[in-house]
């Protein structure tokens, strides 16, 4: 089949077709068999130590060279769009990410998901789409899953098969390999290096609004403890970075994250990132040990990533025993459900602590859970800012103070509906007063209407 017509069979979006079909006329096995040789000579002539040195443009006329020389001795003619295309897809191979470089280059794509290595989707605006890119078989594929996992130390194989990593621009990656991945190699990658969305990006696309944003810029300021929540990909690291401004410069942050995605602007912010055992079980540094460990590095803000595990429980100490001010993020559908979760992370740390103790702890340690939301639209959206009041016969009492009111979906499938506050005032009101902040009244008593 020629490669043009398999292109025809998926859908993409046009830019995606651009990029990786060579000229017509070009049978897909002998494109990557020509791509294999050329590759291949280009190994026994060049240093690849000493690549990353040789200027794009020379190393493009290098290439030229051998590939004219591999298509004359195969008696494979080329035309010029044709040797565009497979110099480019060799530079990728050599320097990037192989198949997948250009999308990691296209700051349109949010999140590339290779499901195996001929079916790779994209994120764009929220929605997938299925790419016609694909890697030449498994073991390419995994080729450059080790190459990424590698470059930040870390190791993939059977007996260890999963891991996160990141790339070099801060996109988080995760790789899953057989016997754990059935149909062969998993890789998906959040891009986040680029452009990373602002304050005012998520007000004009009305993910939130700026009465709620003055609250959330007050209750940072001063000190409360804060966990957004929201499913996967709701936009919680997002907003904990675009949050994260508010925090005064004069503090010294410590970021503590899995696999590091923050993108922190303050002058003084020291970042550290887990690391999982090596091959013979050893040298783990959790979550848990580098909380531990920050409080011993004289922050003035611990932030934690995501808390997923243990270190739930020391997260909570460390904000009720002076270190407040932190915000972190938690997987959870709700505001209610993300304060379950922590307790199940806390009893997955083996603590013994009755249940009653362990609410008035997590009561009194957050102070305000910010729920968000992925919209059937593709929109993520502020849900709730709920208020952590205290505790009432043995429950965590919570209130809202402001919501988005989903109406319903517009004749072309976009959310319609409200952000409004419920007219309820913080019960903070008193204690952002005396960080010397004073708020406007006004946003506990405002209705937005969105969309329709
Ligand atoms: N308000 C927004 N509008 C449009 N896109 C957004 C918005 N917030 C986040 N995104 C995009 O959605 C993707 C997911 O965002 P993010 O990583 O912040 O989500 P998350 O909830 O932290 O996900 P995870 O659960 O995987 O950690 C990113 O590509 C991000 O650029
Ligand atoms: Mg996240």
């Amino acid at each position: 089949m020629k490669l043009v017509e398999k292109l025809g069979m998926t859908r993409s979006t046009p830019e995606l077709y651009e990029k990786i079909a060579p000229g017509p006329g070009l049978d897909i096995h002998a494109f990557h068999n020509i791509k294999s040789l050329v590759h291949t000579r280009l190994v026994d002539l060049l240093d690849f130590s000493a690549i990353e040195d040789v200027p794009d443009a020379t190393l493009r006329e290098w290439i030229r060279d051998v590939t004219r020389d591999v298509s004359s001795s195969e008696k494979i003619p080329l035309n010029r769009k044709e040797q565009d295309v497979l110099i480019s897809d060799v530079v990728d191979e050599i320097l990037g990410l192989g198949p997948i470089e250009p999308l990691i280059k296209d700051n349109t794509i949010q999140d590339i998901l290779v499901n195996n290595f001929k079916n790779i989707y994209v994120e764009k605006s929220g929605v997938l789409y299925l790419t016609p890119i694909q890697f030449r078989d498994n073991a390419h594929l995994m080729q450059i899953i080790d190459r990424i996992v590698s470059s930040v130390g870390r190791r993939i194989d059977e007996s260890s098969p999963m891991v996160d990593a990141r790339l070099s621009d801060g996109s988080r990656v995760n790789a899953i390999i057989p016997p754990l991945a059935i149909d062969g190699p998993m890789l998906s990658i959040r891009k986040f290096g680029y452009t990373p969305l602002t304050l005012e990006d998520l007000i004009s696309k009305n993910c939130i609004v700026p009465q709620i944003v003055e609250f959330l810029s007050a209750a940072i300021k001063s000190k409360l403890n804060i966990l957004l929540s929201g499913g996967t990909g709701s936009g919680k690291t997002t907003l904990l970075n675009v949050l994260s401004a508010f925090i005064p410069k004069a503090e010294r942050i410590v970021t503590i994250e899995d696999s590091a995605e923050l993108q922190l602007q303050q002058p003084h912010v020291v970042r550290l990132e887990s690391r999982p055992a090596n091959m013979e079980g050893k040298g783990e540094v959790s979550l848990r040990d580098l909380v531990k460990n920050s409080l011993r590095m004289r922050p003035d803000r611990v932030i934690i990533g995501e808390v997923r595990g243990a270190e739930a429980m020391d997260m909570l100490q460390a904000m009720n025993t002076g270190h407040p001010g932190s915000i972190s993020t938690i997987h959870a559908n709700s505001a209610r459900d993300a304060l379950s979760r922590l307790e199940v992370m806390v009893s997955m740390g083996a603590m013994t602590i009755s249940e009653t103790a362990l609410r008035a702890l997590t009561a009194s340690a957050i102070n305000i859970v910010v729920h968000l939301a992925r919209l059937p639209d593709g929109q993520r959206k502020f849900i709730s800012l709920s208020e952590i009041t205290g505790m009432e016969g043995g429950i965590i009492t919570i209130q809202d103070l402001f919501v988005f009111d989903q109406e319903g979906l517009d004749a072309s499938g976009n959310v319609f509906g409200s952000f409004k506050a419920t007219g309820i005032p913080s019960v903070f009101s008193e204690h952002i007063n005396r960080s010397g902040i004073k708020l406007n009244r006004d946003i506990f008593n405002f209705n937005r209407g969105i969309g329709k």
